[in-house]
């Protein structure tokens, strides 16, 4: 019996009768011969039907297929320099299994954004959707072995949360039976009490942001991993982003070559990224610098996405702007000793343009100031108790980070906006599919 087999494991099966199931993308015709197209998943091939070598039925099917006919076709496994998977298939047999009776809806033709991501569904299908797809998974299993390899351990955060996480703007609130519940916006806090209980952790999952900001930085549901350590500073944390975003780029680059090409991407910026320190900044010396280059920014604001881009387009590695003052931060994070107005905080920033991929800081451990923090931002200490405890019994100097992997994944493929780079995007006009 010929056995059924992937298209990616070809190679390994030159001169063998094999049986592949898959859907065909594209196709040429002359007279006498079929060149199907076909995807599996796994890998595309060229599969060759010559009229004089199959049946005439099995020929006339092979000319009545549409665009994503799903189909199953036998042959014989043939070596090709030319081919880009190195193999081909000449075909003995065609079983068709469904043959679309319409032309199906995405083209060679240049489609508008809109109409790709209305038929998102069917958009993945594409060798470049696939690209990325494969780059976003390379970076979700460098980032858990990389964590796990130095013994973190994976302690995931609720969704459904009773307490604001970041800030009271962009909170989606829901009906929790008699209460209001809040998608996560960050699973931090919860982070926080897993690193008094196991040390280093981290939780890795989707997070929910209702912002408005209709931007190419912006999703209002986007994945983030999220390390917390005990016993880090500020520094520490740094040099653990620093090593952690180094060692990203560099799988990429080793694993997902193929892929990174068919993307287009120019690889020199990120081989650069790993052969030298990253810079960091002051927010202080960030401001002064910006207005140098024309920005408007004064101490205070937060950088916006246009200050961000500026900056980083004077560097050729990442860059943390550290210590941003406490108004533009969350209530958490630690006051800066050595300059007070300001809190022991980074950003970091992804070169060529991207800006933020990363935001972190080192904790308020003390309970008065951080108390007082929160009275002074209104907050409703009451749904904090529980956060306040790990000041109560045993706090301890700690720090984290959370990394947006959609970020991550548009900047390291080069793409200019991230709804691309997450399966379903959510944006605020889009939920389906
Ligand atoms: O800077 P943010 O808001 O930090 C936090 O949520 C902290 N609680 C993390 C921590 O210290 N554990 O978000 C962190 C990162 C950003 O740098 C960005 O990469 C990503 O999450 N991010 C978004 N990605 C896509 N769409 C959005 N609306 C995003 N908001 C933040
Ligand atoms: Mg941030």
């Amino acid at each position: 019996m010929t056995s059924c087999i992937r298209i990616k494991d070809m190679p390994q099966h030159v001169g063998e009768n094999v049986v592949i199931k898959g859907w065909m993308y594209n196709k040429r015709s002359s007279g006498k011969i079929h060149f199907l197209q076909i995807r599996d998943g796994s890998g595309f091939v060229q599969a060759v039907m010559v009229k004089k070598e199959v049946s005439d039925d099995a020929f006339e099917e092979g000319k009545k297929l549409w665009i994503e006919a799903s189909i199953q076709i036998t042959g014989t496994v043939r070596a090709d320099e030319r081919a880009p998977s190195g193999v081909e298939l000449t075909v003995t047999d065609l079983q068709v299994l469904h043959n679309p009776d319409q032309e199906y809806p995405i083209g060679k033709k240049d489609h508008g954004v809109d109409f790709l991501l209305d038929n998102r569904h069917l958009w993945i299908r594409s060798q470049r959707q696939r690209a990325i797809m494969i780059i976003r998974e390379h970076i979700v299993w460098t980032w858990r072995k990389y964590l796990r390899d130095r013994g973190f351990l994976l302690i995931d955060s609720p969704i459904l949360t009773g307490a604001v996480g970041e800030g009271a703007s962009g909170l989606f609130e829901l009906d929790y039976f008699d209460q209001t519940a809040y998608l996560a916006q960050t699973g931090q806090l919860y982070a926080e009490a897993a690193a008094a209980a196991y040390g280093k952790v981290y939780c890795f999952g989707p997070t929910f942001r209702a912002e408005k900001s209709k931007t190419r930085r912006h999703l209002t549901e986007f994945w983030m991993l999220e390390p917390e350590m005990a016993f880090y500073d500020h520094k520490d944390c740094l040099d653990l982003e620093e090593d952690l975003v180094r060692v990203t780029v560099t799988e990429v680059l080793d694993g997902c070559s193929k892929e990174l090409a068919l993307l287009e991407r120019d690889t020199a910026p990120l081989r650069a990224i790993t052969e030298g320190p990253f810079y960091r900044l002051s927010y202080r010396d960030a401001v002064t610098r910006l207005n140098q280059l024309g920005s408007s920014i004064s101490f205070g604001d937060d950088l916006g996405a246009q200050d961000e881009t500026i900056l980083t387009q004077q560097y050729d590695r990442p860059v943390f702007v550290e210590c941003y003052p406490k108004g533009a931060k969350a209530f958490y994070m630690k006051e800066n000793p050595d300059d007070p107005e300001t809190v022991l905080c980074a950003d970091l920033l992804a070169p060529e343009g991207y800006g933020e991929i990363i935001g972190g800081s080192q904790r308020e451990d003390d309970l008065d100031k951080l108390l007082a923090r929160m009275e002074s931002d209104r907050m409703d200490t009451e749904s904090y108790q529980w956060y306040l405890d790990l000041r109560r019994y045993g706090t301890f100097v700690h720090s984290g980070f959370g990394i947006g992997l959609e970020r991550t994944v548009a900047w390291i493929c080069g793409l200019h906006h991230i709804r691309e780079v997450i399966p379903w995007p959510r944006t605020i006009y889009r939920l389906n599919p």
